[in-house]
């Protein structure tokens, strides 16, 4: 069990380790030899990576694939993904290719607004606190002058500022809520920075406004944070082509196809059950986009399923429908993204992402994994209503299996070639493997 320890982040790195190994590591020299492999050789590289959190003590790697093929609104794309799962990047170039051949991703952005909330509690007469507010106003925009000057100049800065009497909700609780245009940066900081200047000018002016009685000067500020719920910031992408071009799948016709397809879907709009690892999927293309370019993924992922809940049950990101011979299958799903700030110009690999993606702009980024999102579904509901997904699942997975194994480059390329008609399973591979090791010795 481990010792409780006192300022550990003023330890030296190497301090911290010792105590990590002391307490931890059942073998105290390998484990110091797995962080350490992980060093960067580049020193400079490395302080760079210690220093994006606090007490770094090695790295931790995702492989980091390109999905090529992209054609989005006529333009290609290659799209950077960082991920672990086995099979992502291969189901996003097939999907590429195979909407390549049908003309291909079209995105339009629905919104980029993001939102920001100044939470108080104000005991009063409810109506006083609305003149209030209508007075101080200006006040609360003048407050963040210099914070959202540069954004300003750009096009951007603080779009709205209202006041939300909550009340029915919680006693006493209001809201300022506030609406921002935060262009290329994700405007996590710029947000917040703002609010809370807001807050201050907010609370600063009720003490001083004589209408209202001593209780209610006292407006408690209870927290100024942004909002990663963001239903104005949306992109939707889509796909289409007729079904007679849609391919014979398997055992299914065309027509059968887009049928059963269309009744995936709807299944995943009326079964949260389902609608929960239908949406999973779309997230393992849109995080893996995320993630290699240096967004937040936790902010994506909680705004994407609360904006799947919308309704009051959640239900499928994605639609898809067929009229008039027509098969069309689109997502939207809200992306509050930036491709300036943050990670952006710090994380090596992070610039080199946004440079295979041409350097996009926020809007260009939200279109891109949109189509990430949409096409990692179309690939897993494709396999879905017709393979089963542990085909294509264990193809991928198959290399784990033997990197566990401990299995040469040559018994990889064996088992490979091996498994091309077959059924892979963990214990028939393991079997295979063992079997074989026997006739070898
Ligand atoms: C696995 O990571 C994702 C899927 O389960 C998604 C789905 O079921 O639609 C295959």
């Amino acid at each position: 069990m481990a010792e409780p320890v006192n300022g550990f982040s003023k330890l030296t790195k190497n301090q911290k380790i010792e105590w990590l190994a002391k307490n931890h590591f059942i073998n105290k020299e390998e484990g110091i030899k797995t962080l350490e492999q992980y060093w960067n050789k580049d020193a400079k590289l490395q302080a760079l990576h210690d220093e994006f959190i606090e007490n770094t003590i090695s790295n931790f790697y995702l492989p980091l694939g390109i999905a090529p093929n992209f054609l989005i609104n006529q333009k290609y794309h290659t799209i950077p993904m960082a991920i672990e799962e086995s099979s992502v990047v291969a189901a996003a170039g097939k999907a590429a290719k195979y909407w390549q051949q049908r003309g291909g991703f079209k995105t339009k952005i629905l919104g980029t607004e993001k939102i920001g909330q100044v939470h108080f509690m104000y005991h009063g007469d409810a109506s006083k606190l609305k003149s209030f507010f209508t007075e101080v106003e200006p006040k609360l925009y003048k407050a963040t002058e210099t914070i959202t000057e540069n954004m300003r100049k750009r096009g951007g800065g603080i779009s709205t500022i209202e006041l939300r009497n909550k009340t029915s909700q919680l006693d006493n609780y209001y809201q300022l809520h506030c609406t921002f245009e935060t262009l290329d940066a994700m405007g996590a900081n710029f947000i917040n920075s703002c609010l809370e200047a807001i807050a201050k000018t907010f609370s600063a002016e009720a003490h001083q406004n004589s209408l209202f009685s001593p209780e209610e000067k006292n407006i408690e500020i209870v927290m100024s944070i942004l909002s990663n719920y963001v239903p104005n910031c949306v992109v939707k992408a889509e796909v289409s082509c007729k079904i007679e071009e849609l391919n014979e799948d398997k055992n299914l016709n065309p027509q059968e196809f887009a049928d059963k397809f269309v009744r995936a879907v709807a299944i995943a709009n009326a079964e949260p059950h389902r609608a929960v690892t239908h949406n999973k999927g779309i997230m393992n293309g849109v995080d893996a986009v995320v993630l290699a370019t240096g967004n937040d993924f936790r902010a994506i992922e909680a705004g994407a399923h609360a904006y799947a809940s919308k309704s009051g049950s959640y239900k499928s990101l994605t639609h898809a429908e067929i009229k008039d011979g027509i098969f069309k299958f689109w997502i939207e799903i809200p992306l509050a993204l930036g491709t300036v700030g943050g990670l952006t110009s710090l994380h090596p690999l992070v610039k080199l992402s946004l440079e295979i993606l041409d350097k996009p702009s926020a809007r260009a980024l939200m279109q891109i994994i949109a189509v990430a999102g949409l096409a990692q579904n179309f690939a897993a509901v494709r396999s879905l209503i017709t393979d089963g997904i542990q085909k294509g699942h264990m193809k991928m997975h198959l290399m784990n299996i033997l990197n566990q194994l401990g299995a040469t480059a040559e018994e990889k390329a064996y088992f490979v070639d091996f498994y091309k008609n077959k059924t892979i399973t963990h214990s028939n591979v393991i079997k295979e493997f063992n079997d074989l090791k026997a006739k070898n010795v």
